[in-house]
């Protein structure tokens, strides 16, 4: 099957120059298609796309932002794709967080992520230090490369479905007055017959965050199946990450961000992600915010447990809602519908047929 090659024009046509040289060199004898403007986005289905976003010194693109607005306003216009994304900017920033909303935008558009799909190239190329050593080879050497290994992936893996998943839960909440909790309580209604569920509350003072260890001291305690904490983390959550088919996060908005606890634990993988990689686990996330600010929370999911820790992000991962009295969630018009969405996304992503 073609690879779809989503690649907007950036405003600046030099801005183009180095992302060029890698795309020949990722995409050699392969057949593609490419597409550059937000119109031609249309009867994508089920492809396999390679979303290629050149960025500049200021981290915009007009014709991207045009092609986020299609995005954003047609919530299946990606049903049934896969996706892997490069983006390239001509500075140190930006290049991470415009990463964060493209895969947002792609996955409420109905389209699935692999684990760690983003390949990125700062300005400097910095941030393949450690990959170029590992290669034995220079930045761009090991830009093209991450690139080119991309490619291969989405051409090669396909998520594994489950006759009975075991979805693994973990939350932070007052079972009382959560939410967020109150959400998950009704979605669970409708998983238990198809899933096994375990749930594990990550109650402040059970955990502590990574310290952050030396490379190797984390690999030597990681291949231990520990941490140098270990505690809670060591004992219960790890064991049962590592049986779970996917991760279902609750996820209240503390100061527009993941809890404290969600955030130690996210930390805390690190030592398992060093023996192991998630590629065949999916996340999910259940985001609760009082006011505003959920698609940050649905990001930092993304960008922490997609991009870095190598989750398969399924189509449409998150619930996001807006509800701040106790109670006031499960009242909000139309829930009873989009949990049961919500619901049946989980199945549809991990039941085998
Ligand atoms: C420490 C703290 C910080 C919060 N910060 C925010 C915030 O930045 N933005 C927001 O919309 N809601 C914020 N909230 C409100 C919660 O997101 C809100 O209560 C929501 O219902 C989810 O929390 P719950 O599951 O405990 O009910 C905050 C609540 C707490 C306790």
């Amino acid at each position: 099957m073609s690879l779809v090659v989503i690649h907007p024009a950036p405003d600046a046509a030099w801005a183009d120059l180095r992302l060029d040289g890698v795309l020949r060199y990722a995409l050699e004898e392969r057949e593609t298609h490419t597409l550059r403007r937000a119109e031609e986005l249309e009867g994508l289905e089920g492809s396999t796309l390679l979303f290629v976003l050149p960025l500049g010194e200021a981290g915009i693109n007009l014709e991207y932002t045009r092609m986020l607005l299609r995005l954003r306003t047609r919530p299946h216009l990606l049903q049934g794709c896969t996706a892997g994304i490069i983006v390239d900017g001509a500075g140190e920033l930006y290049t991470k967080s415009a990463a964060a909303e493209l895969a947002l935008a792609l996955n409420r558009s109905g389209c699935a992520l692999p684990g760690r799909p983003l390949v990125e190239g700062t300005g400097s190329l910095a941030n393949f230090a450690v990959q170029a050593k590992n290669l034995g080879t220079d930045l761009m050497g090991a830009y093209r490369a991450a690139a080119r290994e991309l490619v291969e992936r989405l051409e090669r893996e396909r998520f594994p479905r489950r006759v009975r998943p075991k979805l693994l839960v973990l939350h932070a909440s007052s079972h009382h007055t959560s939410n967020t909790m109150d959400l998950w309580s009704r979605a669970k209604e409708s998983l238990k017959d198809c899933c096994d569920i375990r749930e594990i509350g990550l109650r402040n003072g059970t955990l502590s965050d990574c310290s952050g260890c030396p490379y190797t001291m984390c690999l030597h305690f990681g291949e231990r199946g520990g941490c140098f904490y270990g505690g809670v983390m060591q004992e219960e959550v790890y064991p049962a990450v590592r049986e779970a088919d996917a991760l279902v996060l609750l996820c209240p908005n503390y100061n527009d961000a993941l809890s404290a606890n969600l955030t130690a634990f996210i930390n805390r993988l690190t030592a398992l992600f060093r023996q192991t990689r998630f590629y065949d686990k999916a996340v999910f996330a259940l985001v609760v915010s009082g006011y505003s600010g959920g698609d940050i929370l649905a990001r930092q999911v993304i960008s922490a447990m997609n991009m870095n820790k190598s989750f398969y992000l399924p189509p449409h991962f998150a619930l996001v809602e807006t509800a701040n009295f106790p109670g006031q969630a499960l009242a909000l018009p139309g829930i009873e519908e989009r949990l049961e969405g919500f619901s049946r996304n989980i199945r549809n992503a991990l039941l085998a047929r």
